[in-house]
Formats: structure tokens, C-alpha cells, sequence
């Protein structure tokens, strides 16, 4: 088990920086989430602390020990990826030994270690067959027993479930979790999918072009973002986003088309800055038209089953809103909406940067 330490990383090729004073501490035993869109730097990052790539600039230390100048195998990090990379002509049993077997380890000790390890991620029926008698799961296991049976200070995990379908996914990652829960590595997993991050991570960390954004839990992340760009990546369907001017006088935010959101504390902004106030779909709820704060018009419904997403537009915003309810007004119909504003977020409209100060005095006050 070991801590990582990530400080002040950058990465160029060539002219080009892709990674920008990068600082991260993973704890000991602490499952960390990657997350962030395509091009962003994930595998990058993970390239990084495997030794794959090396840095251009900064330190990375595992079990603090910098390891800038030790090859990947010295690093005691096993990495997963996504095109698992077994080998076709060996048996699961070979595939899962095959790093012991380089090692020396002696076969008795092997054979024990292979047949405990497959066990443990549901293998051990299938140690006779090759890789291309196993269905895209089974592979993902042997990869991961592969990783396992190392016993290494630390796990990194690119995209390894992204082969998968969605079912699978999702079971394959609670199977993950448990082993992590088991035994207990330092992981690291990259994904762009923020269903993985959010269920997996004890933190996430929300990558941006080469830089880190946000840094926390998945609930601190969800309920407090500390920019317009994670606000808008965390979250599905995503939050909704009402650019407007604060006015003091009236302590209110006043959208481009005129309508006035009146707020139930001081913001902390000042008087004609611009904003933007996020809400997520799931804390608006409708009123008759005329009969909530805003108007907005109805443009389609998605049946998701358990609830209804409506996307409307204010003006020429748009706008969505989850609800139960089955009945729907007609297409074109305008609609009344209340924002909950105890969890509105207000974000600097130039810098995109959450207002801290907004939050603690919207929240404060109950909602009217
Ligand atoms: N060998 C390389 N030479 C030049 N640029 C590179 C090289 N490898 C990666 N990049 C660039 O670095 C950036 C980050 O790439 P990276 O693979 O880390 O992204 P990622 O977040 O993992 O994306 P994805 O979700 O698509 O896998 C990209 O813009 C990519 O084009
Ligand atoms: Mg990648």
C-alpha cells in the first residue's frame, strides 16, 4: 500500500503542454477517480505515475519515494486497460501466472496463487480456456487478476470497463469496488463517465485541458461545484444555467430577456455583475402559468420511466426539469416553474468560478 504525491507535474510534447502544474496527493488505500472529457489528460496522468511517459516537469513520489527516475517496473504499479492485452495462444491460468512465472516464482506457489486469485474476481471454473473462448467480462476479470496476483502498491485503471456493455458495466464495477474494499490498494481509475466516477470514488478528481478543477468527494462535488465547467459535467441530466445581471436594489438576478429571480439572501455580488444561477433539473418544481418565479415554454418531454424530463426554454434559454407527474401540457404550452433556491448555485459570470460567499447566504434562508 502506498500514498502518491503528484507535485507541480507538467507535461509537454514538443511545443505543446498538455498538462500544467499538476498537485495531488493520493492517500494510502484510497480509491481516486479520474474523470474528465476526452483529450483532457486522464491517461496522461496515469501514464505519468506508471513511468510509461516521463514527466517534463515536477515530482511524483510513491510510498515517498520519487520515482522520476525508476522504470515502470521498479514503480510497483499494476495498470488495467481497457483493451485488456492478454495473451491469445495462453490459458486464463498462463495469463493470470505469467508475471510470477518471469518472477521465478516456483510452480507449486504459482498454481496456489493463480487458483486463490481467479477465484477471488469469479474465475476459477475457466482457468482452462483461452482468452477467445471468454465473453468481453470474463477477459476484463482475467485482466484484473492479472493486476491482483502482483500484489502491487498500486492499481491504475484506464477506462477498463469501456468495452463493455451496460450491464456489464455496471456489474463489473461493483466488482471492482469489492475488491478494492478487500484488499485494500491505492487506485487510481480514469473514466469519462461520471456514473462510474460518482458510484466508485472515495474523491474524484475533475480534469480540464491539462489542469485539475475540482478535488473531493463525490457528494462534495455534486452538491458544492466550484466551477460553471464541473457544475456542468457532474450531474445528468446536466444543470441548468441562467446567465443574467445581479441587482442589489432589488436583490435579484435579472435574466438578459428581463425576468427577475429574486433571491432569499444576499449574494455577495455586486450590484450589475454578471452571473450566471445554476439549478439542477431535479430542484424545479411547475406551477400554473403566471403562478411560479419564471415562465418557460415546453419544447419535448423524454419519458425516463421513473420520472419525466421536460425540456422547456426561458426566453431563449434552455431549461429542464425532472418530475413524477405523467400529464403533460401540449408541446408550445408555457408553464410556470419555482426554483428551489436553497440549492442554487451562483457562479461568477466572467471568471466562471463558484461565488463561496452566494451559497452559505442563499442557504441560509429558508426557501419562500
Ligand atoms: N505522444 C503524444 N504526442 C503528442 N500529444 C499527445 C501524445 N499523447 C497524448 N497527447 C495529447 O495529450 C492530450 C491528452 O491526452 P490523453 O490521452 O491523456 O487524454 P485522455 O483524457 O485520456 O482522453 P480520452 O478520454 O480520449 O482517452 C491530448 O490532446 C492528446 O492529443
Ligand atoms: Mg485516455
Amino acid at each position: 500500500m502506498a500514498e502518491i504525491a503528484i507535485r507541480n507535474v507538467t507535461k509537454t510534447y514538443g511545443k505543446t503542454t498538455i498538462m500544467q502544474g499538476v498537485n495531488l496527493t493520493i492517500h494510502n488505500g484510497e480509491f481516486v477517480v479520474i474523470l474528465g472529457p476526452s483529450g483532457c489528460g486522464k491517461s496522461t496522468l496515469l501514464r505519468l505515475i506508471a513511468g510509461l511517459e516521463e514527466i517534463t516537469a515536477g515530482e511524483i513520489a510513491i510510498a515517498g519515494q520519487v520515482v522520476n527516475d525508476l522504470e515502470p517496473r521498479e514503480r510497483g504499479c499494476a495498470m488495467v486497460f481497457q483493451n485488456y492485452a492478454l495473451y491469445p495462444h495462453m490459458t486464463v491460468a498462463e495469463n493470470v501466472g505469467y508475471a510470477l512465472k518471469v518472477a521465478g516464482v516456483p510452480k507449486a506457489e504459482r498454481m496456489a496463487r493463480v487458483a486463490e486469485t481467479a477465484k477471488s474476481v469469479g474465475l476459477a471454473d475457466f482457468l482452462d480456456r483461452k482468452p477467445g473462448q471468454l465473453s468481453g467480462g470474463q477477459r476484463q476479470r482475467v485482466a484484473m487478476a492479472r493486476a491482483i496476483i502482483r500484489e502491487p502498491k498500486v492499481f491504475l485503471f484506464d477506462e477498463p470497463l469501456s468495452n463493455l456493455d451496460a450491464k456489464l458495466r455496471v456489474q463489473m464495477r461493483h466488482e471492482i469496488r469489492r475488491i478494492h474494499n478487500q484488499i485494500k490498494a491505492t487506485s487510481v481509475f480514469v473514466t469519462h463517465d461520471q456514473h462510474e466516477g460518482m458510484t466508485l470514488a472515495d474523491r474524484l478528481v475533475v480534469m480540464n485541458k491539462g489542469t485539475i478543477e475540482q478535488v473531493g468527494t463525490p457528494a462534495e462535488i455534486y452538491d458544492r461545484p466550484a466551477s460553471l465547467y464541473v457544475a456542468g459535467f457532474i450531474g445528468s441530466p446536466a444543470m441548468n444555467f441562467l446567465p443574467g445581471q445581479y441587482s442589489a436594489a432589488r436583490r435579484a438576478v435579472v435574466l438578459e430577456g428581463g425576468a427577475v429571480i429574486g433571491l432569499p439572501g444576499d449574494p455577495g455580488a455586486s450590484d450589475g455583475q454578471f452571473v450566471q444561477l445554476g439549478i439542477r433539473p431535479e430542484h424545479v418544481a411547475l406551477r400554473a402559468p403566471g403562478h411560479g418565479m419564471i415562465d418557460a415554454r415546453l419544447e419535448i418531454v423524454e419519458d425516463l420511466g421513473a420520472s419525466r424530463l421536460w425540456n422547456l426554454r426561458i426566453e431563449d434559454i434552455p431549461f429542464s426539469l425532472i418530475t413524477e407527474a405523467r400529464a403533460h401540457p401540449p408541446v408550445g404550452a408555457t408553464t410556470g416553474l419555482v426554483l428551489d433556491l436553497r440549492h442554487a448555485h451562483l457562479f461568477d459570470g466572467a471568471t466562471g468560478k463558484r461565488m463561496e460567499t452566494t451559497l452559505g447566504a442563499l442557504r441560509a434562508v429558508p426557501a419562500q
